[in-house]
């Protein structure tokens, strides 16, 4: 029986450059959709697929991420005395237990590659989720939760895929499909940005995975490729020399939330979706002359 995964791993570290000025003293992974952060989908969509242990590689400015995850004492009196049970309620279900958080630092934003290493020492000898927070998934059940579905019969490395069209595999990692159902593949092969002509198929690596800890000693050796950065999809396709890679083609939605266009696509559909929202939304927006705008 494979080891059952524990662990998950959040890469905080990155500058953020796409978002600036926002990103400039506050860390991408705090932008908000509708009222919550992008970390906070995250670590809901981690707790649901059973995680209990929440890594955290951060970097500069994102001490901000810790506050988020930690009591706060003055706000939760204040809500308390204010009567806004609600409120605080919700505040309490959203923190980790006591204990079951880990915070390490990347010094110097070298690669997602270089960020999952530093949390080599936390994870130990384990197999371990990792999710780009980033990357804001929609699925029921959440998309950690239906890989690890899958891991539980293939064990293994697990990668999340999506289809996108042709035209834009050159902008992702793009991996070649085996025989298996679209809920548990076999990966025949992963490439870094191919050209058009030359991509094993139109599925994109999405930012979520499932990883076993070999994976660190090869990190440890990985020179910089792509865009002079550690890249975890060259470390992965040396896995794949020694070990299993089973895709899942998930069921649900993303949004690429480190694009401005995502994240406002993210934003509009999560809003539409709430029933305290929807209506004052539509009222606002149907008061927006949007053909005109269009
Ligand atoms: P991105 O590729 O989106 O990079 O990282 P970025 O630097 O955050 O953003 P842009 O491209 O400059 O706008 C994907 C995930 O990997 C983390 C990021 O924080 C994000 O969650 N990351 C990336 C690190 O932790 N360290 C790095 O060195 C790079």
């Amino acid at each position: 029986m494979s080891k059952r995964v524990r662990t998950a791993v959040f890469p905080v570290a990155g500058l953020g450059t796409r978002f600036l000025p926002a990103t400039k003293a506050m860390p991408k992974e705090m932008l908000t959709v509708v009222d919550r952060p992008l970390i906070q989908y995250a670590v809901d969509e981690a707790r649901e697929a059973g995680i209990e242990h929440f890594v955290f590689v951060t970097g500069r400015n994102k001490g901000v991420i810790e506050d988020h995850f930690d009591r706060q004492f003055e706000l939760e009196t204040t809500l308390e005395v204010r009567g806004k049970t609600a409120a605080l309620h919700e505040l309490q279900k959203d923190l980790p237990s006591a204990g079951r958080t880990s915070f390490t630092r990347q010094q110097e934003p070298l690669g997602l590659g270089h960020a999952v290493w530093c949390a080599r020492d936390i994870v130990g000898d384990n197999p371990f989720a990792l999710l780009l927070p980033d990357m804001l998934f929609k699925g029921e059940p959440g998309v950690l939760k239906q890989m690890m579905d899958a891991y539980e019969e293939t064990g293994g490395n697990i990668i999340a895929v999506e289809e996108v069209p042709h035209d834009e595999v050159s902008s992702y990692g793009v991996i070649g499909r085996g025989e298996g159902p679209d809920n548990s593949f076999k990966l025949t092969e992963m490439v870094e940005k191919p050209k058009k002509e030359d991509a094993p198929s139109n599925l994109i690596i999405s930012g979520r995975y499932i990883l076993q800890p070999e994976i660190f000693s090869l990190l440890a050796e990985q020179t910089k490729g792509a865009g002079g950065e550690i890249q975890l999809t060259d470390a992965m396709q040396n896995l794949m020399h020694q070990q299993n890679f089973t895709g899942v083609k998930y069921v649900g939605k993303s949004f690429d939330c480190g694009s401005k266009i995502g994240f406002l696509t993210a934003n509009v559909v999560y809003a539409l979706e709430r029933d305290d929202i929807r209506p004052g939304f539509i009222r606002e927006l149907s008061k927006l002359d949007l053909e005109e705008q269009l």
